[in-house]
């Protein structure tokens, strides 16, 4: 019954009902089976904020590839009361050059092979979070287990001091909401994203400031003495580069860890498979990313008039591309709501998923991301607690971008 409540069938529910439960806070727990109605219904769907919804995998990755396509518009349109300073413009909302340019800035800190050196650091934290939910038993999972590895990992990164990781983590959260569209929001919660661009703005100009007068081996070092070369860096790009990375670096990958947690402790079989193997546990990140990542949605807008799949877009046209639906593609994946572990490891054709994105702006934090699950996937294999859900489903924030689990109470207990 468990499993059941994570892919119910989609029913008889009405195409008008399965756009609004793709987006309404009430269905958070499970957009799947509206995600399964929108995918049945086309490859577009006329959506809101005259946006088409594309829910198939084939026009989803096509459209994240093409140049045909930008991403520099969504702040005009799904965040109208933005005043340019709050939620900063960083590369993820730019075009080549000035995306080129930016992104190119920060790369090389985050390939996998830069980051082999950090693994030592994310297994000893991996160790020591999973040590302490058993420790502690009845836990919230997004608070006890979810929270701190990637907060520490990216603060440590960027050069964010321990003691304003509190700060740091509640301010983001305001961001993450923002980025739903502005209608959805209320008021005190475009506050919140307001307060928190603010207060980033502050906090690392005084950073920088520091970084300048006493460098150390971090990117808000490396960020500061770019800007002080020249022309390549403004002030502004500099505070909405770290701002996104720090945001994106740890908001969405609590997500993916909560969600983690969550399927394996509803298909016990699942976790069974990866105790029995834990050399698995790098394949499984993508298969949890494909059957529950927290990314759900992004959009683009057309560059130039153009046809796909039948629909004629003209310029200025946009979609709502809804990745976690792709991901879901029966099209694209045999069984698609079903957990299976051991399906990137049996299979290297299998299509990637779109969790992280594919073309231009495909995740920069990808990389990062992997060694964080993968080393925790490998601390709960080795440990093997047994792990009980104590409320299913739990309570969902109301986000659609960033999607996550508000609270995750579950029972952790050494094995026999
Ligand atoms: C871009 C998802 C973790 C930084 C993206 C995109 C997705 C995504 C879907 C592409 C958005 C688009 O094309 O519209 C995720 C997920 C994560 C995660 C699901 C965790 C499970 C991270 C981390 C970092 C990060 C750890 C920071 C180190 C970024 C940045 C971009 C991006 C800077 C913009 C890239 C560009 O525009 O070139 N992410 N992300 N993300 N992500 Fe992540």
């Amino acid at each position: 019954a468990a499993t059941a409540s994570t892919t119910p069938a989609a029913g008889s529910m009405s195409l008008d009902d399965a756009i609004l439960a793709s987006f309404m806070p009430e269905s958070r727990h499970n957009p799947y089976p509206a995600y399964d109605v929108l995918r049945e219904a086309g490859p577009f769907v006329p959506g809101p904020f005259n946006l088409q919804i594309v829910s198939r995998y084939g026009e989803a990755d096509a459209i994240l590839q093409d140049s045909g396509w930008s991403h520099a518009q969504e702040p005009e349109f799904l965040h109208p009361k933005s005043d340019g300073t709050d939620l900063p413009a960083s590369f993820l909302w730019m075009e080549p050059p000035d995306h080129t340019r930016l992104r190119r800035l920060v790369s090389k800190a985050f390939t996998a092979r830069g980051l082999e050196s950090l693994r030592g650091r994310v297994k000893e934290v991996a160790t020591e979070v999973v040590d302490s939910v058993i420790k502690a038993g009845e836990v919230d999972v997004v608070e006890e287990l979810a929270y701190p590895l990637p907060l520490t990992m990216i603060a440590e990164m960027i050069g964010v001091p321990r003691e304003d990781h509190d700060s740091v983590r509640a301010m983001s959260a305001g961001i993450a909401r923002g980025l739903d569209p502005d209608t959805l929001l209320t008021d005190e919660e475009l506050q919140s994203r307001y307060d928190g661009a603010a207060h980033f703005r502050d906090y690392f100009e005084r950073l920088v400031a520091e970084r300048r007068a006493h460098p150390k081996d971090d990117l808000i070092t490396a960020l500061a003495q770019v800007e002080a070369e020249g022309d390549r860096l403004t002030t502004g790009e500099m505070i909405a580069t770290l701002t996104v990375l720090l945001v994106a670096g740890h908001e969405t990958t609590v997500n993916l860890l909560a969600n983690g947690v969550l399927s394996l402790t509803r298909n016990p079989d699942q976790f069974e498979v990866l105790k029995r193997d834990p050399d698995l546990a790098l394949a499984a990140v993508d298969e949890l990313m494909r059957y529950d990542g927290p990314s759900h949605a992004t959009t683009r807008m057309a560059v130039r008039d153009m046809e796909i799949s039948g629909h004629a877009f003209k310029e200025g046209d946009g979609v709502l591309i809804l990745l976690a639906a792709a991901n879901r593609d029966s099209r694209v994946y045999e069984n698609p709501n079903r957990l299976d572990l051991t399906r990137y490891a049996r299979s290297k054709t299998i299509p990637r998923h779109l969790g992280f994105g594919v073309g231009l702006h495909y995740c920069i934090g990808a990389p990062l991301v992997r060694l964080e699950m993968e080393c925790m996937l490998r601390e709960l294999a080795r440990r093997a607690p047994v792990m009980t859900l104590l409320a299913d489903p739990p309570p969902y924030r109301p986000n659609i971008v960033v999607r996550g689990i508000a609270e995750l109470p579950v029972r952790f207990e050494a094995p026999a």
